[in-house]
């Protein structure tokens, strides 16, 4: 009987669950063993497996986080590290191992297939949607729709008090959250790391908008970005004469029930992937495509560069004039 390994790995993203329930439905239903491992690529390395039962995901789907944890793991970098893993998998007779996580993540579940022949199946989970080979990430649509709501929370009593306010969201290198939140949101201006932006410009044009009557500004800035949140702050007090205040949302971002979108999305990559091991397929990264689910070579995946949507950013300005 096949035995698949599953893990979550890197930041939790709501939606793994729906993934992870999936996954392991799904593998029983095909008559394969299959075991959770927890706290990712660290449990990996210690060997904490548990087989896992339809039962064992009973009632996880509607959940933010991850029921299997999850932990950004060091020593899954080292030499000494991605051997214990690699043996551990092979004490287990486990050649399939599911990776739901980031950039990071299924980078190490390449390195896992590199250079142990382990065949690894990839499930992009991440709110920060920098997995430049799919259009959409487990978490994303979540996490976007947390924001949005902060934004229209913050911007009633930005109004009330003609206040500046600057939102700080995650992401890491990659703006998609700021981006689509600005533009979604309704935000003055968005700064994030794939774009120098200009702050004289953002200040213009927060002095102009005070000018023609409006009594907020939203400025929403990706943690990616070049210049600190306080430091952005601080200048955009100095230059513009004007009361500016700081939220940073920092992790509520990566909580709460996932949406629609994300449960679907989740659910879909988790089959892929079982159907995908079933059929013999080797070393795949599952992701979005024009609206559709589909699956790519892990390592070209990999290897595709990100595109900024400059016609999205422009879009923030324009419809906020
Ligand atoms: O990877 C997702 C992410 O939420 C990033 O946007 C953020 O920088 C990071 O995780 C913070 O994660 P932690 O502090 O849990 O390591």
């Amino acid at each position: 009987m096949k035995r698949i390994g599953i893990l979550t790995s890197g930041g939790d993203s709501p939606g793994m669950n729906a993934a992870i329930r999936a996954a392991v439905r799904y593998a029983i239903y095909y008559d394969m063993e299959i075991y959770g491992i927890h706290r990712g690529y660290e449990g990996l390395i210690d060997g904490e497996f548990e087989k896992l039962d339809r039962r064992s995901v009973a009632d996880i789907m509607q959940r933010g986080g991850t029921a299997l944890r999850t932990a950004r793991s060091e020593r899954f970098m080292t030499p000494e590290g991605l051997e214990r893993a690699a043996r551990n998998l092979d004490t287990f007779k486990i050649e399939d191992l599911i990776v739901i996580g980031g950039n990071g993540s299924l980078t190490g579940a390449k390195v896992l297939s590199d250079k142990y022949g382990v065949n690894v199946m990839g499930i992009p989970g991440t709110i920060d949607n920098d997995l430049a080979y799919t259009d959409n990430c487990i978490g994303f649509d979540t996490a976007l729709n947390t924001v949005l709501d902060a934004i229209t929370r913050i911007r009633d009593t930005s109004s009330a008090h003609e206040r500046t306010t600057v939102i700080e969201v995650m992401g890491r290198k990659c703006g998609d959250l700021a981006l689509y939140a600005g533009l979604t949101g309704g935000a003055e201006y968005v700064l994030v790391p794939e774009f120098e932006g200009d702050i004289n410009e953002l200040c213009q044009k927060i002095i102009e908008s005070a000018n023609v009557g409006k009594l907020h500004s939203i400025i929403i800035r990706a943690e990616g970005y070049s210049v600190s949140s306080v430091d952005l702050v601080e200048q955009l007090k100095e230059r513009t004469g004007r009361d500016v205040k700081l939220v940073v949302l920092s992790y509520l971002q990566r909580g709460g029930s996932p949406t629609f979108r994300d449960r679907m999305f989740a659910t879909e990559c988790g089959v892929k992937a079982i159907e995908l091991i079933r059929d013999g397929a080797r070393n795949r990264a599952i992701g979005e495509l024009e609206g559709e689910v589909r699956d790519f070579d892990l390592g070209e995946a990999l290897s595709v560069e990100r595109e900024f949507r400059q016609d999205l950013f422009r879009g923030v300005d324009i419809l906020s004039k």
